[in-house]
């Protein structure tokens, strides 16, 4: 048995990315964060990974939130100190230059949807929870969950996941625009590798210049927004990816990316 706290499968493009403590549900302690920024760092740098697929390992949890027991003992200092340093983590995954999938396989609670949120889109399991408990714990979102909730889905939608502390089912979490679609739960991973292939195989400059628009994007007005886009539409006019995927479509053959 594999007891490293991450697992890690590279194949054809694709990083899978898994949180291996499924005996305390994949809770988030200080050392998972920190492996988990170091890991994300190194597969944006390895030109073999062209997407991420982040998961939870066993049937019943993606993350069941950061570590309550760590938390328990905190001071005010340490305390914020731990949400900066999840905070690092959600935005090195916004930071990184190729998609990160969340395969959401069970509870997605706390720090487990804040996970899966900053996540460039979430697959589910027909046996997901989604859920923000951190007011019945006395305390709020600290790994960003208020922002990106309330970004994603609206403030009214997110005040009442949470203000209340209470749990949804997969189906409402699709419908209310957090999660993409939902699988049962046998076929999630297939699906989430299914999308992560159809992303690797297309030109990785590409894909990163789009995310790295809707990301900065969402946090611009409209209108610098649309500046920001034009100029890296521009620039991507200067690539090899652009000359090869224009050239392939005049040709009539099928682009052959090398992501310059
Ligand atoms: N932190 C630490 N340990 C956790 C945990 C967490 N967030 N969630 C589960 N565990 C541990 C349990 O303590 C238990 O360990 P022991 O066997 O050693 O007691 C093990 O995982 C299995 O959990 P349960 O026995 O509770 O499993 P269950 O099926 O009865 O219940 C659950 C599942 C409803 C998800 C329940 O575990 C639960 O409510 N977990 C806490 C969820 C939560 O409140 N998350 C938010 C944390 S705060 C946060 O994330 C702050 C932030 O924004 C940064």
């Amino acid at each position: 048995m594999d007891t490293s706290l991450l697992l890690i499968e590279k194949n054809d493009g694709i990083a899978l990315l898994t949180i291996n403590s499924p005996k305390t549900l994949n809770a988030l302690n200080s050392t998972v964060l920190s492996e988990l920024e170091g890991a994300l760092y190194e597969l944006d740098r390895d030109d073999a990974v062209k997407v991420v697929v982040l998961t939870g390992a066993g049937d019943k949890a993606f993350v069941a939130g950061a570590d309550i027991k760590e938390m328990a003992a905190m001071n005010a200092f340490e305390g914020q100190q731990f949400g900066l340093k999840g905070q690092r983590v959600m935005l090195t995954m916004e930071k990184m230059r190729k998609p990160v999938i969340a395969a959401v396989n069970g509870y997605a609670l706390g720090g487990g949807l804040e996970l899966a949120l900053a996540c460039d889109f979430i697959y589910a399991s027909e046996k997901a929870r989604l859920g923000f408990p951190e007011v019945t714990l006395g305390i709020i979102p600290g790994f960003g969950g208020t922002q990106n909730l309330a970004r994603r889905i609206g403030s009214a939608r997110a005040s009442e996941l949470i203000f209340s502390g209470r749990m949804i089912e997969a189906s409402k979490a699709c419908t209310w625009g957090i999660v993409n679609e939902v699988f049962a739960p046998e076929e999630l991973l297939a699906k989430a590798m299914e999308t992560a292939a159809a992303i690797a195989a297309v030109g990785t400059l590409g894909v990163a210049y789009a995310k790295n628009a809707i990301v900065n994007g969402l946090n611009m007005g409209k209108e610098d927004g649309f500046r920001y886009e034009a100029s890296l539409f521009g620039v991507l006019f200067a690539t090899e990816d652009q000359k090869e995927g224009m050239g392939a479509f005049v040709e009539k053959r099928q682009a052959v990316f090398k992501g310059k």
